[in-house]
């Protein structure tokens, strides 16, 4: 090449990075959190939040703009300055929000244990946080699949094909299973697919369009699991940064490293069937109350059955999702268990998600009910 061909050509590199640089600015790494608590998605290799700010920076937004619209959606359904559409924005949900069954604080002492008994205890100085039967959305970018267990019946239920600004309405599925066109079945291990189904079906609502999935993921991203919340030993945590930050040219060394993060949080939410205890109702109209199919039989407390019903069935009931409250709850024994452990039948209006073991203790829901008897009993 001539010298005047490869400056010619040196100026045009220069003019396209120039321009490249330009027309679309490096975007602003996104508020990791503080630089001395690295995110745990980041030391175990992944890129969840990358991939996410880059789609972002590529739509032309900022990170923070984004998830304070992910956090307005969360919590009110809608957006009233979204980035494109009709202001305010369409609600994902005529009757939901997701804050109604899902926290997004830490809920849980140790993470791998989803004992809703320490719970309760947990929750019980911090304002705001219910026992409620979806599991809290901190943490929610580190699992790695979804709807466990009994909630595996929801990896049939439908998202879009590929989700764009086009609104794609509800895809069934249809009697024979399948998904209508433009949707598919949703994949267990995607946390997009995830967020999808509890739009369209868990809220009795539509499926979100890019810019609000990504919002929400921005937010989501915002309450990740850092590795100061491991409570990790002195010297397994020095390891860790040692070998992981900057990352040691030993794999040898990085997979050690990486096991002691594994075992520390929740990569899997548990969801239990609880099941129903034999229930008969004698016949001066009292209810008996006996075992679970295991032979396991709960006595109630009403004093601890009280924090539970302040603590959880207040969230929605006394409120305008569902009218019925206190020992009117309680007037059928049977169907009151019955509910807890499948939930009211999804109509088109408010419904009751089950509760599963890992939500709810057989402990506890003895103790509720003796304490909405109660109840019934003063209201006499
Ligand atoms: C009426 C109650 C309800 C509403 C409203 C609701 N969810 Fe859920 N959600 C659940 C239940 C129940 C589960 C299954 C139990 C669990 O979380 O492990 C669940 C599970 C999920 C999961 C999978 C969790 C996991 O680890 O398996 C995601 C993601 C999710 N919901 C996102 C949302 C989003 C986003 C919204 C708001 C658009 C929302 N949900 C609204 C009840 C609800
Ligand atoms: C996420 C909201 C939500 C939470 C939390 C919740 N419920 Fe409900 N529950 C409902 C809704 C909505 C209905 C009405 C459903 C319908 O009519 O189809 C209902 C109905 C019921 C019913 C049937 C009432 C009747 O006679 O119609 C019982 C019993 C019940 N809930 C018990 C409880 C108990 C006990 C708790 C707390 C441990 C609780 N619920 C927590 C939403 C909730």
């Amino acid at each position: 090449m001539t010298v005047p061909a490869r400056r010619a050509l040196l100026a045009f590199l220069a003019a396209c990075v120039l321009l490249l640089g330009c027309a679309r600015p490096p975007e602003a790494p996104p508020a990791a959190g503080p630089p001395d608590d690295p995110g745990v998605d980041e030391l175990m290799g992944g890129r969840g939040r990358q991939t996410v700010a880059e789609r972002i920076g590529r739509a032309g937004g900022t990170w923070d703009q984004y998830v304070a619209w992910g956090r307005e959606l969360f919590t009110t359904g809608s957006v009233a300055r979204p980035p494109v559409g009709p202001r305010p924005s369409p609600p994902v949900s005529r009757w939901y929000t997701c804050d109604r069954c899902h926290n997004v604080a830490r809920e849980d002492p140790v993470l791998t244990v989803q004992d809703p008994e320490a719970r309760l205890r947990y929750i019980a100085g911090r304002p705001g946080m219910a026992l409620l039967q979806g599991t809290t959305f901190w943490g929610a970018v580190n699992r790695e699949t979804f709807y466990n267990g009994y909630y595996a019946q929801y990896h049939d239920l439908c998202v879009p094909e590929t989700t764009t600004d086009q609104p794609v309405a509800n895809g069934g599925p249809d009697d024979a299973g399948r998904c209508r066109p433009g949707t598919r079945r949703m994949v267990a291990t995607s946390f997009e697919d995830a967020i999808q189904v509890c739009s369209g079906y868990c809220s009795l609502g539509r499926y979100l369009v890019r810019w609000e999935l990504d919002a929400l993921l921005a937010y989501f991203w915002t309450l990740e699991v850092r590795l100061s919340d491991l409570g990790l030993a002195p010297h397994d945590e020095a390891l860790v940064r040692r070998t992981l930050r900057p990352l040691s040219r030993s794999r040898r060394h990085v997979e050690e490293a990486r096991a002691l993060l594994a075992g520390r949080y929740l990569r899997r939410a548990g969801d239990t069937f609880r099941g129903v205890p034999a229930v008969r109702r004698r016949p001066d109209g009292t209810w008996e109350v006996g075992a679970y199919a295991d032979g396991r039989r709960f006595t109630g407390d009403p004093a601890r059955g009280q924090v539970i019903y302040e603590r959880s069935c207040l969230h929605c009931h006394d409120t305008a999702v569902s009218p019925v409250a206190g020992g009117d709850l309680a007037g059928d024994v049977g169907q009151f268990f019955q509910i807890l452990a499948k939930g009211t039948t999804q109509s088109d209006t408010w419904y009751m998600p089950e509760f599963t073991l890992e939500r709810l203790s057989r402990q506890q829901s003895a103790d509720v009910l003796a304490y909405l008897r109660r109840l019934r009993q003063q209201n006499r």
